[in-house]
């Protein structure tokens, strides 16, 4: 049933175009001017100007609902006018983005459970077109699910030491799902490959399973059996990709950081840079960023403010300087004082979260302008009534020459009800979403 709806598409497109694929058409015979790109085993397409890829293994996907909804999905542009044709990858120049040597303005949501949550494709439209409509050209998401039995929708199952990447329906294919809605509606993601918090598995699960339970946090970022054991799920998941322009970044991880005084900073800016290194020996498409939360190491500065002691295991500044690193990211807020989350921050003494926010946005700019490279505020909440705070932020990130910004986090009616809110949650009916389409025309117009 799969194979013969493929066949109907495929035989279908290629007599409406005579053999001839269009520009952006799916692949027979490309035209003119234009090449063979592979996506993944449900889409390529004619890109103009492109070198020819050849297709990697394919791999078996074991349910109906993925392969139906990619082919359908990336059928979709050709009959949208108004959707942008995902051509060419996003690129860097001095603090800013570009796409196809104009300016790309980096502005969205956080999304983390688009993959993880069994959504139907049609859900996962809805999503999408919620999010576009905020003013979004950029959404953040999971690539990363480690668990050690097999339930739900799950990518990495450990049993012992031995890891498997699921690339079913109910794996890979679910993040393959998400792409090509993204896609389909003009979105560029950027994906993190696993999790500092135990969320969704994370660097603790790689520590269990490889070296026994009770190790410490920390071991993820120097055992060499836990690096090559990452890497070997980064190459799966980077590979399968390497050619889809839907993917803005790979992040190393969200929030990576230090659990004990044995980690330093220098611990982890050698990580990133060896898993860095790594990325760009296998992908030279895409960008690659450490999705850290951006706190400083300058002991004693601002009042011993903790996010600036560099006892959390991170220096902005350095690791803005890791050349394999092509951009930056900070956070605001939390439920354990550590990302851009002021309402618990201000137990270190800062009431007035709205201003603290000011000055945290304020010293990332400075330490960007003069690594010449862009930082984003990759995410930022408040729980409760937030929209004067978050007014204040987004005139800050205009103002200070941040590149971008991502807000935590998107919400959707979907046909079940709402996406999993974690108070945190923007719903189409929220003051902050029409905030964010005022903010996302002016970021536009700042360039
Ligand atoms: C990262 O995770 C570890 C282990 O769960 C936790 O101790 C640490 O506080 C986390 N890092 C930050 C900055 O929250
Ligand atoms: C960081 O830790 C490593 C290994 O424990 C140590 O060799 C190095 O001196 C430490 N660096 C700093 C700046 O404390
Ligand atoms: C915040 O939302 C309220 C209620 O919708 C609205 O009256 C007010 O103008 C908004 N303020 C800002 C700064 O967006």
């Amino acid at each position: 049933m799969i194979r013969s709806t493929l066949l109907f598409l495929a035989l279908a497109i290629a007599s409406a175009h005579a053999q001839t694929s269009p520009v952006f058409g799916q692949c027979g015979v490309c035209a003119d001017g234009s090449a063979c790109v592979f996506q993944n085993p449900f889409y390529s397409q004619c890109v103009p100007g492109a070198a020819t890829t050849t297709a990697p293994p394919t791999t078996t996907v074991g349910s109906t609902t993925t392969v139906k909804s990619s082919s359908s999905t990336s059928s979709a542009p050709t009959s949208t006018a108004s959707v942008p044709a995902q051509t060419g990858f996003v690129k860097t120049s001095g603090t800013k983005f570009t796409l196809n040597g104009a300016p790309y303005t980096l502005f969205g949501s956080n999304a983390y459970w688009l993959p993880l949550m069994g959504y139907s494709t049609t859900d996962i439209n809805k999503a999408f077109a919620d999010i576009v409509a905020s003013g979004a050209t950029t959404v953040r998401t999971w690539g990363f699910n480690e668990v050690t039995s097999a339930n739900g929708v799950y990518f990495h199952l450990w049993n012992g030491k031995t890891a498997t990447v699921n690339t079913g329906a109910n794996g890979l294919g679910a993040l393959d799902t998400v792409i090509a809605a993204a896609k389909a509606h003009g979105i560029r993601l950027i994906i993190a490959l696993t999790n500092n918090w135990s969320d969704y598995g994370g660097m603790d699960v790689y520590a269990a399973q490889l070296l026994g339970s009770g190790q410490p946090h920390d071991v993820f970022y120097t055992n060499p059996t836990i690096i090559a054991a990452f890497k070997s799920y980064v190459q799966t998941v980077v590979t399968r990709y390497a050619n889809e322009p839907t993917i803005l970044a790979w992040e190393l991880a969200n929030e990576p950081s230090a659990a004990s005084s044995t980690c330093n900073t220098t611990t982890i800016s050698t990580w990133a840079s060896t898993i860095s290194t790594f990325i760009k020996s296998l992908d030279s498409n895409h960008l690659v960023t450490l999705g850290d939360e951006g706190f400083f190491n300058r002991p004693g500065s601002n009042n011993f403010d903790f996010v600036y002691q560099g006892t959390l295991g991170i220096d902005f500044e350095a690791n803005i300087k890791i050349t394999t690193l092509d951009f930056a990211t900070f956070h605001t807020n939390s439920d354990l004082d550590t990302q851009m989350y002021p309402q618990s921050w201000s137990e270190t003494g800062n009431p007035n979260s709205d201003a603290w926010g000011v000055q945290w946005i304020t010293d990332h700019a400075t330490v960007m302008k003069a690594a010449n490279k862009p930082a984003i505020l990759e995410e930022f909440g408040l729980t409760g009534t937030r929209n004067t705070t978050y007014a204040d932020w987004y005139s800050a990130v205009l103002s200070t020459g941040i590149t971008g910004d991502l807000i935590w986090q998107a919400g959707s009616q979907l046909t079940n009800g709402p996406t999993p809110d974690d108070g945190y949650m923007i719903f189409p009916t929220d003051p902050v979403y029409t905030l964010m389409q005022a903010h996302a025309k002016a970021l536009k117009a700042r360039g």
